[in-house]
């Protein structure tokens, strides 16, 4: 993980939010390459969600809700840890996680072994509170939200009547969530701040009907990360036990990354009945049922949720990607990143400063389908170096002999081979090898 964060540094993926001040914990900044490298991967998630589905819609809502709506979700109650306080170092700790931590004065030491002692745990609500309005009173209070799905509840009766979708269909959203998480960690797979990419789609209450979509989308999200190009050993479904189930979910699970400190969540997925619909129901006393044309029947319809993290996903792809291995002896850094969702998909370099200019016009016209760099510093050695190191999956060389075989020489990252291919016909090469 150490050389991942070094190098997501070093190349502008990730950078600490607020570097010069001293950073603060659990918010990150991401560079140029980052920003691309999410953007790919919200915009891909959308294609295969929502744009190529008939069956979802997608929704962008604020992330400032009613407060009630908060009370409806069960986090104004419910969304705390236990913690415990140390009364000698003032230490502040997850009472679950003690023996995973560390005490800020002795860090070779647990929390509670400095001499000092614990207090009983307390639940920490993990929202973030703030106010709406010029005047700070508990009656103007709000929260950043902590996921992005309660909007999508009760957006729901509008979404369904405005879209003309019908049940069985979907609501989709991406946006930021907020989480005074107490122990952020593992670089951004546990942050305060992070995105989130929802879908809640709404079915008929039904034993069958919720297995059958359970199932449905239990496949179509492991396929999802597949086609990301992340390596099938490394992913798996994790089903949750009955116990580790809220008491209204009919089914959980886990899609599961082995990042380096282990297997861990990166998207859960559930059956989680109607139980949503029916509290926003009774804390708004609004009738958020639906009525169904088909069966002629009117219901509260249950939900499949598939509910995942950006950033999470961010962490996938680097680790997933990272690889190291030796090109004629010398040793390099390479991100496997698979073609369509590289930050950068192709890099032009003109072999001498002197015909940068056609170099350079040949990359101008490549942006218009792709993502591309242009690059006419040092050896072309020392730049197939640099963009294996970014996970850049063709570089295209302008030599001198291209200024009258109007051929240029195409390198591909992983294997280093190399082809002579028409400039005419570049475009179409690079579109058969990048696309999804
Ligand atoms: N609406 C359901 C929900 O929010 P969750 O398991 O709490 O469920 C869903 O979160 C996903 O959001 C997780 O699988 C993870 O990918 C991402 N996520 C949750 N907390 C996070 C955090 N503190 N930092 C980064 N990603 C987080």
């Amino acid at each position: 993980m150490e050389e991942i964060v070094s190098l997501a540094k070093r190349r502008g993926f990730v950078f600490q939010s607020s570097e010069i001040y001293g950073g603060i914990n659990g918010f990150w900044d991401f560079g140029p390459l980052g920003a691309t490298l999410r953007k790919n991967i919200k915009d891909y998630w959308w294609k295969k969600t929502v744009i190529e589905r008939d069956d979802v819609v997608g929704v962008d809502t604020s992330i400032i809700a009613h407060p009630e709506t908060w009370k409806a979700s069960g986090h104004v109650d419910c969304f705390s840890d236990p913690m415990v306080d140390c009364k000698k170092c003032k230490g502040r700790f997850r009472a679950d996680h003690i023996n995973d931590l560390s005490c800020p004065e002795k860090p070779s030491k647990r929390p509670g072994e400095c001499g000092g002692e614990l207090t009983e745990p307390r639940s920490f609500n993990l929202m973030f509170k703030t106010y709406v309005g010029p005047v700070e009173e508990n009656a103007n209070v709000a929260y950043l939200r902590p996921e992005t799905c309660q909007s999508i509840f009760t957006q729901f009766k509008n979404v369904s009547t405005t879209s003309r979708q019908k049940i069985p269909f979907g609501i989709a959203q991406i946006g930021k969530s907020f989480r005074n998480e107490i122990t952020p960690k593992n670089f951004i797979f546990r942050s305060r701040e992070f995105e989130q990419m929802e879908m809640e789609f709404f079915i008929r209450v039904g034993e069958e009907e919720g297995e059958k979509w359970y199932q449905h989308w239990k496949e179509a999200r492991l396929n999802w990360f597949y086609s990301l190009g992340i390596r099938k050993e490394k992913l798996r479904l994790r089903e949750h036990a009955k116990d580790e189930l809220a008491h209204y979910a009919k089914g959980c699970v886990d899609v599961e990354y082995e990042f380096p400190m282990g297997w861990s969540e990166l998207e859960g997925i559930a059956n989680r009945s109607n139980y949503d619909l029916t509290q926003h129901m009774k804390f708004s006393k609004k009738d958020l049922s639906y009525f169904d044309d088909e069966t002629k029947e009117k219901y509260v319809p249950a939900v499949i949720e598939c509910s995942l993290g950006v950033d999470r996903t961010f962490l996938t792809l680097l680790c997933d990607a990272y690889t190291k291995d030796s090109i004629d002896g010398e040793e390099r850094v390479v991100m496997k990143f698979a073609p369509h969702i590289a930050p950068v998909q192709v890099a032009v370099f003109p072999l001498s400063k002197k015909i940068g200019e056609v170099a350079h016009k040949i990359e101008k016209d490549l942006r218009k389908s792709f993502l591309t760099d242009f690059d006419e510093s040092g050896s072309i050695g020392k730049r197939y170096r640099r963009q294996d190191e970014i996970g850049t999956p063709f570089c295209v060389t302008y030599d001198f002999e291209s200024e009258t075989d109007k051929m240029v020489t195409v390198r591909e990252r992983d294997t280093t081979k190399q082809e002579r291919i028409a400039i005419d016909q570049l475009k179409n090469y690079l579109s058969d090898k990048i696309a999804e």
